[in-house]
Parts: C-alpha cells; structure tokens; sequence
C-alpha cells in the first residue's frame, strides 16, 4: 500500500511538473540563431555573407505579447557579433538589449550567447539586426509580436499577413568598403541596390529568382508588416493602384489613415492595411531614398508584385508613382498623420510634467587625420561631443561600479547656443572627444529636444533609443523656439516610438519617462553617422523596489 501510494503521489507530482511545463512551454519562444558565412547572389554577383542559419534576411522571430524569448546565437563566422532586439523594452535587462560594447562585449568566434528575454507591454512588429561594424548590411530580420490569445486587432481583422523588410545591398564586401572609407576619411562607397526582402526586383540584372512576390486575393485583406533594415536611407515606399491604412508604428497602434505612399526611415517599422479591391492584376511595390539635401544617396528603386490569384506571371506590372525623392513637402505632411490611437486599452501616456529638459544638437563636421585624403575625416557630434566607443561595456562598468570607463557628464544643453540652421556653419565649434553619458534619476521624466544644424550641411536624422518608447510631442522647421513652440505640443495623442526621423534643418521633441533602470543607447539610425560618432547613451538609474534595478547579469555574458 505505501509503495502504491507512493507511486500515485510521484504520478501526481509527475502530473503537475509536466502540467507546469506544458504552460512554461507555450509562454516559451526558443530560437537557435547560427552566425554563418554564406554565398548569396544578387545583381549577378555572388559573395560571401554573414548570415543566421544561412538566410538571408534572416529567420523571423514570432511571439506573443506576454511571452518569454529564448534565443541561443552561436557565432561561426570570422567577426565578433552581437544582435540587438531593436525596440524591445528590456525592462531591467539591458544584457539581453545587445549593442556591442553598450550592453554587452560582442560573442567572438566560436562561442554562444543567450539572449533571453520577456515581451512585456508590447505588441506589432518590430526587427533585430546585427548591432557591430556594418554587418547588420545582412544580418537582420523581422519580429512579429501577436496581440495576446484572444485580444483581436483594433483594426479589421486581416485575411493575411505579410513581411516586408527593405534593407541596401553592395557588390562588394561590406566591411571592407568601410574600411577603405574610413581610412581615406571619406564615406564608404554607398549601396549598389535597394532590396525587398534581401531581393531587388526586375528593375535590376539577373532578378529572375530575386523577385519578391506576394498573392492576395481579390476582396482580401492584408496587413503588411514593413521593417526598414537599409543602412543609410530613409524610404518612400508604394503599391501601384492600391493605397495603404497606416495602423500601426514602431510596435504602437496609431490612428488609421489612408495614404498613397508611407515614408519610413532606418530603425522604423510600419504595419498598413492593403485592400485587395483593384482590377485583378500585378502590381509593383516599389521603395526608393527621400533624400533632400545635395547629398549624394543610392536612388535605385527596388520592387517586389503584389499578384492577384489566378493572373500569369507574363502580364507586365505596372509602377506606382512615389513621391519625388526630395518631397520635403510629403515627409513633414506624413509625419504629421502619425497619432498614437490612444484609447482605454491602448493610452497614450505622455509626461505632462518635465523633470528634466535636454537639448542635443546634432553636428557634422572634419577632424584632422593625416593619413587621410584631405588630411581631414568626417566626423559627427552631439552637443560638440563626439562619442568614443569604450573597450568594456558600459552596463557592465554601471552594474559594478567599475571607474574610468565612461564620465556622466553629458551636456544638458551645448556649450554655446547659436543659429543651427541658419547659413551653412564651418566654424570650428570645439568638437570634443569622449565616452560621455547622460545620467538620470529613476522615474523622472525627460523631455528631449533633437536639433538638427547646419554643420557641413543639414541632413535628416532618424534618431533612436534603446530600452524605451518616446513620443514625439513636437517638430518643426529651423531652430527650436523654447519660448514659442512648446505652446504647440500634442500631449494627447502624440505617435509613441523608438525611432524619430529629425527632419532636415529642423528639431524633433520627445519626452519618455526614465523608468527602465539601465544604459541605453541613443544615436542616429544612419549606420555612416553612428560610425562618425553621432551617439551617446544615458545611465537611468535603479529604483527603490527590488524589481526596479538592473538585474544580475547572465553566466554567459560575453567576456570583454
Ligand atoms: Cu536598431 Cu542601436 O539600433
């Protein structure tokens, strides 16, 4: 009888651990992501590239809001990687966040790191990408993170959904142009293509198998979920004869409308609604640069066909018209459509109150580099200060107190105000050097003014952070007035991201509240200004509660 007994009662146990697991498991998402070299050919050439699992783009991660994310990345190719979850909150837990030397030291060679973290909060799409050298030119791919079981859309259930990630593709070895680049002191060789889904459409040589195709049905309806993933430019995107619902960015839900074309800068991601309701057909989806300042950018158009069912593969496609790649006009005007949806379950809680007022101006400039071409490099700031990348991570160097790795003293304000976008500015402002950070206290609220200036010359910004979502309360054309353009701020329905697209010559205002205790990264999404110093990261600082200070870091965290 005891011995009976005993076995139902481990049955029992048996039963609950299995019933406990069976529950882990389905909150469970496990990905084993292989860093590896592999040929991939386009435009007729083929060439080694660093690739997960061999894909390219890479594999893309599925979860659901609430969700645990388990994903073991094992580094085979000849580069120190690390891959960042760009735009995952990461509360407390900036050692799965991934910026190398920020958060953590790049995985080398040979070893494997486990990103490991919640879904929190947080529900659309967003990507992960490489977050070292330029190597995310490859090594990027879409997250698509479904409302929790049984919370429908707040927008018509679609038929069907797809991904649509834009990235820039390169004949040649990436990191070597930008190491030919930087040595001469001059920007790398831009891109040679636009790519849908790693693939740039018939308007380029050998497309035949490098066509992205997509089949709806007529009378269907499609949510398309669009990364863009491209290094260095900002893109207009269109589908001939269809217009797009615009319901969501950056992972929040916004207020619906229609539009012709959507503008998405690097670092953004966009869910629209696409009506299958035209003349059976193929129609092309096209992207190509906004770009407007002379500056020079890849133009090419890239495409992919959006198919109707049953129609062949030899009726010609026809273009969609996107707004003129310098269509200034149409990229404040779409900005401005962006509203958070901002309803009971989804509240735009925006900081009413500021605790603390920042002020970034955004600076282009020449160091000197006698090795260089023209014994001068090209170089970027913020505040004056040109962010030197560390040799240990600076979270590491905050969870343990460690001195002399980076100073806490980033300018609230630049040193000395002046006109920033008035006539093109060569003065020499003083750029400095430095691993400086902005350090704020737990909790408090933070409003940001990104200013762009007229250093060598104005340019768009799409400016990011990590570890947080903003809003954008406010933007504007020239210099920010503090006297007059706060009056005009939405505080009600502002759009909430991660990623603001600082429009040419002019300033964008973000507030968050400093509530994830960390180093986050913050710096310009164009992969060529992040390089040339144009990022900074801020230190928020632990809470009292025991949940609200940085977590202990993981076994395996990379060694430095
Ligand atoms: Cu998607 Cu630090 O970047």
């Amino acid at each position: 009888m005891v011995s009976s007994g005993g076995s139902s009662f481990l049955l029992g146990m048996l039963f609950l651990v299995s019933l406990v697991s069976l529950q882990a498991e389905a909150a469970t998402k496990k990905y084993q992501f292989n860093v590896q070299v592999s040929n991939v050919s386009r435009l007729c050439h083929a060439k080694p590239i660093v690739t997960v699992n061999g894909m390219f783009p890479g594999p893309t991660i599925y979860a659901r809001e609430g969700d645990r994310v388990v994903i073991n990345v094992t580094n085979h190719a000849q580069y120190n990687m690390s891959i960042h979850w760009h735009g995952l909150k990461q509360y407390a837990n900036g050692w799965a966040d991934g910026p190398a030397y920020i958060t953590q030291c790049p995985i080398k060679t040979g070893n494997s790191y486990v990103y490991d973290f919640n879904v929190t909060g947080q529900r659309g799409t967003l990507w992960w990408h490489a977050h070292i050298l330029w190597l995310r030119a490859t090594v990027y791919g879409a997250i698509v993170i479904l409302p929790q079981q049984g919370t429908p859309y707040p927008f018509p259930k679609p038929d069907n959904e797809h991904v649509l990630v834009f990235g820039e593709w390169w004949h040649g070895d990436v990191e070597e142009i930008v190491k030919q680049g930087n040595s001469m002191g001059l920007p790398p060789n831009m891109s040679d293509a636009h790519t849908i889904n790693g693939k740039p459409g018939p308007l380029f040589p050998c497309s035949e198998k490098h066509t992205f195709a997509m089949e709806v049905e007529q009378g269907k309806k499609y949510l398309l979920r669009i990364a863009n993933a491209a290094l260095n430019d900002e893109l207009f995107f269109a589908i001939a004869g269809h217009n797009m619902t615009v319901v969501e960015i950056d992972a929040v839900y916004t207020k619906p409308f229609t539009t012709s074309a959507i503008l998405i800068a690097p670092g953004q991601t966009t869910n629209v609604l696409v009506y299958a309701n035209s003349a059976p057909g193929r129609y092309f989806m096209a992207v190509r640069p906004f770009q407007d300042v002379p500056i020079p950018v890849d133009n090419k158009t890239a495409t992919a066909i959006l198919q109707y069912k049953g129609i062949p593969n030899t009726v010609l496609p026809s273009l969609p018209q996107l707004p003129s790649p310098n269509d200034t006009a149409f990229a404040l005007s779409y900005n401005k459509m962006l509203r958070s949806l901002n309803t009971p379950n989804f509240p735009a809680n925006v900081p009413l109150k500021v605790d603390r007022n920042l002020f970034f101006t955004v600076g282009l400039g020449k160091s000197v580099c006698p090795t260089c071409i023209n014994g001068t490099r090209l170089s970027a700031s913020l505040n004056n200060i040109t962010f030197v990348m560390p040799q240990t991570a600076l979270l590491q160097a905050h969870y343990s107190n460690m001195k002399g790795v980076f100073t806490a003293d980033f300018p609230d304000k630049p040193p000395k105000a002046f006109n920033y976008t008035g006539a093109p500015l060569t003065a020499n402002l003083f750029t400095t050097h430095g691993t400086r950070l902005s350090q704020i206290p737990f909790n408090s609220t933070v409003e940001l003014v990104i200013q762009d200036t007229n250093l060598l010359s104005v340019e768009s910004h799409p400016f990011h952070l990590h570890g947080y979502n903003f809003f954008v309360v406010g933007t504007g054309v020239g210099n920010f007035d503090p006297a007059k353009d706060p009056a005009k701020y939405n505080l009600v329905d502002p759009p909430e991201r991660n990623t603001v697209g600082v429009p040419t010559g002019g300033w964008s205002a973000i507030r968050f509240r400093a509530d994830n205790p960390g180093v986050w990264f913050f710096h310009c999404h164009l992969e060529l200004h992040t390089g040339w110093g144009l990022k900074t990261a801020f230190v928020v600082e632990d809470g009292p509660g025991k949940d609200q200070a940085v977590r202990p870091p993981p076994k395996d965290l990379p060694p430095c």
